[in-house]
């Protein structure tokens, strides 16, 4: 393996210990949605053994363990990846995964062979394995949906890490160079907070990564990776068991390959992917990742 790089901090959001002062609390009321016959107050939306539900007519009907969970230790997989599938930032994007690789993910998540979530490995040891296969299956069944708009620039809002690892703009706080960074936010943060799959995300890239991206991706660079379509498919939307990356969050993806060379990421499939990521810069992850959310999930 080539020698770790350092781990880029604004792909791993961690809940700052020290929260803006002028960040408005919630009044605790009921939010509802246009079109939605639903209303859900915040700490509603946040009960992670119920998933909030804004539009049942989207999605397939969500079996139990994907809206409710299983207390106390499973938590419904409807509140963090969102009855859609798409997820957050700090989550994943599971719509339209193949069955195998979800069910290996979460074999690989209880056997520790896969680490980068807490809240993950506590679910893997707890789920039965019924439940996992209804989960993939369901995750499986739900139409992929674009939810990451991809945007170079040089400059971007300042941020700070929520609750729960949302990266949130910073009141009041102005623009600040992006520099070599993704930094992804909500496109409308109360419908984000309130886990309504109406919006999703927009990710900040730096000028001319989509591109260097698409070099890398397609051609390999030179032998610096593999051609990843070969195995992820020509359009990157997954080929039989192999995961589709195309529109997925961006940091995810960054999180992902640096995982898969720090060896973080070891279950039984990830020598599939040593080759590709082991002469991989964050950079090149940065470029890679700015391509593959652009493209059409
Ligand atoms: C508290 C939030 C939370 C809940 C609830 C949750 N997940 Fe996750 N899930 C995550 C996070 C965080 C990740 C990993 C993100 C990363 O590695 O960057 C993840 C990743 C995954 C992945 C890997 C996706 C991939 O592309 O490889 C699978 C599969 C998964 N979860 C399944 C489930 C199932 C099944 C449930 C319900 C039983 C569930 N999750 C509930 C937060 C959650
Ligand atoms: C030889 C086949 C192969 C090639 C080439 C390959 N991959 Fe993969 N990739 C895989 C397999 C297999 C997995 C699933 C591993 C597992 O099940 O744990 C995977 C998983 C991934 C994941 C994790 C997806 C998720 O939802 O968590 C990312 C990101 C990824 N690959 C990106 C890439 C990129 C970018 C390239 C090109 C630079 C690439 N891969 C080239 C086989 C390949």
């Amino acid at each position: 393996m080539a020698m770790a790089a350092d781990k880029p901090d604004w792909a791993f959001p961690v809940t700052d210990k020290v929260q803006p002062s002028n960040v408005v609390p919630d009044d605790g009321k009921p939010k509802s949605a246009p079109g939605s016959s639903k209303s859900y107050t915040r700490a509603q939306v946040d009960d992670l053994f119920n998933a909030p539900d804004w539009f049942p007519d989207i999605h397939p009907p969500m079996p139990t363990i994907v809206a409710n969970g299983h207390a106390p230790n499973v938590r419904a997989c409807g509140s963090c990846h969102l009855p859609t599938g798409t997820g957050h930032d700090e989550s994943a994007y599971v719509a339209g995964q193949p069955v195998a690789y979800f069910i290996r993910q979460v074999e690989d998540y209880k056997s520790g062979a896969r680490k980068g979530s807490g809240s993950m490995a506590t679910i893997a040891q707890n789920i039965t394995a019924e439940e996992i296969k209804v989960a993939a299956e369901y995750f499986a069944s739900v139409k992929p949906r674009t939810w990451v708009r991809v945007v170079e620039t040089d400059t971007v809002p300042k941020t700070y890490v929520g609750p729960g690892n949302k990266r949130l703009t910073l009141p009041g706080g102005g623009n600040e160079p992006l520099g070599r960074r993704i930094i992804q936010i909500p496109e409308d943060e109360e419908i984000v907070l309130n886990r309504d799959p109406r919006k999703g995300f927009v990710a900040y890239v730096p000028k001319g990564s989509i591109a260097a991206g698409e070099v890398l991706v397609t051609t390999g660079g030179n032998g610096k990776t593999v051609q990843c379509t070969i195995c992820h498919g020509a359009t990157l939307q997954g080929l039989a068991d192999i995961p589709p990356l195309a529109g997925r969050t961006a940091n995810y993806i960054v999180r992902q390959l640096f995982m898969f060379q720090s060896g973080e990421r070891a279950g039984s499939h990830s020598p599939l992917m040593a080759q590709a990521v082991q002469n991989l810069t964050i950079d090149d992850m940065l470029n890679i990742a700015a391509y593959v959310t652009s493209r059409e999930p």
